[in-house]
């Protein structure tokens, strides 16, 4: 039987997903913008296999495997049901997958992990090399929107559209710009409210509605910002979107709060630095740790400097990357 494995990395949203119009079939209210990252990374081997049951495990750091979550299991099984029927075909799977990075802090490991899968299943049952679209498409099924972006490389935006329509498209390849993504680290471990949950309470946010009348301008400076390498016109418009996202989170029935106290002593760094004459700009997702997207000149100091900081716990160093890549060995 068919065996693949994929690496696929995490993204930082420069124009988040937050609020969907179909929560279902993660169809968002906006669109949004995404660099994919390189260093971090879900590897995923899933292998089509005789049986009546799917076989989900955890490949741990050191080797060995544990089992998931029973949640966590009951999610891959929902999915991998969904890429049986794209499929049309009615294997069962062994999967095992793998962070490289610390799961379910803010840094996307669903996303990676949703992406991994769906590449890896449907490339061991031969169908991987399929229309990108329609794997982006399968990815954002998952649940986890953000999935659909980390099937491409480079610069990225998801569209809102329909089930068929909604799907990624890359804007720039990782080539056409070098800009790192400095992630500083202030809490690790689950958030306490999923992304699932934000996106539900977004409606009870009177500043909601305000948000999405500013994104049409705000899209259009990030995708000229990308196509103009222009981190001096990115900048501003990512920690505008990173603090709405916050905002409405903060404002909605019943409230949710991310941010911990580490996440305000980095972003006082970043402006800090920003006055010293280094190009850093902050952004959050739905969780406490910051990502500076930066050049590559002012990486190092970035780094030094939040690394400093009592409240941040250690810092990964990242960039822009090229997509997920087929890996050999398999984790099993
Ligand atoms: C704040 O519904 O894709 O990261 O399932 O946790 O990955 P997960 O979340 P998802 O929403 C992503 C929310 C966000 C912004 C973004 O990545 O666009």
């Amino acid at each position: 039987m068919s065996k693949k494995t994929i690496a696929a990395p995490a993204n930082i949203a420069f124009i988040k997903y937050w609020g969907a119009r179909d929560l279902d079939h993660a169809l968002p209210q906006n669109s949004s913008i995404s660099m994919t990252l390189e260093r971090c990374v879900t590897q995923c081997t899933a292998e089509a296999i005789s049986g009546d049951r799917d076989e989900i495990w955890l490949a741990e750091q050191g080797g060995g495997f544990s089992s998931p979550e029973p949640d966590f299991v009951h999610r891959i099984e929902e999915h991998l049901d969904r890429i049986r029927r794209w499929a049309g075909r009615d294997e069962r799977f062994r999967v095992a997958t793998r962070n490289s990075f610390p799961s379910a802090a803010g840094l996307a490991s669903s996303a990676s992990g949703f992406a991994a899968l769906t590449l890896a299943a449907a490339g061991a049952l031969d169908r991987g090399d399929g229309p990108i679209e329609e794997l982006s498409r399968l990815a954002r099924s998952s649940g986890s929107g953000s999935a659909a972006r980390s099937v491409l490389g480079g610069y990225v935006e998801w569209p809102p559209g329909d089930d068929e329509t909604s799907y990624a498209i890359q804007l720039a390849r990782a080539d056409h710009w070098d800009l790192r993504d400095v992630i500083a680290v202030v809490e690790i471990g689950p958030k306490a409210v999923s992304s699932l949950d934000g996106h539900r309470r977004t409606l009870t946010s009177p500043y909601f509605r305000k948000r999405l009348e500013l994104l049409p301008g705000r899209l259009e400076r990030v995708r000229e910002a990308i196509d103009q390498r222009d981190l001096g016109l990115l900048g501003p418009v990512l920690e505008e979107e990173a603090i709405d996202l916050h905002l409405i989170a903060m404002s909605s029935q019943p409230p949710i709060f991310y941010w911990a106290p580490g996440t305000l002593e980095v972003l006082r760094a970043v402006r800090e630095l920003r006055q010293e004459g280094l190009h850093a700009w902050a952004t959050m997702d739905a969780g406490a740790n910051v990502h500076v997207i930066c050049d590559p000149d002012s990486e190092e100091d970035v780094a030094e400097r939040l690394e400093d900081l009592p409240s941040v716990g250690f810092v990964i160093q990242d960039s822009v990357g090229d997509g997920p890549e087929s890996e050999e060995p398999h984790l099993f």
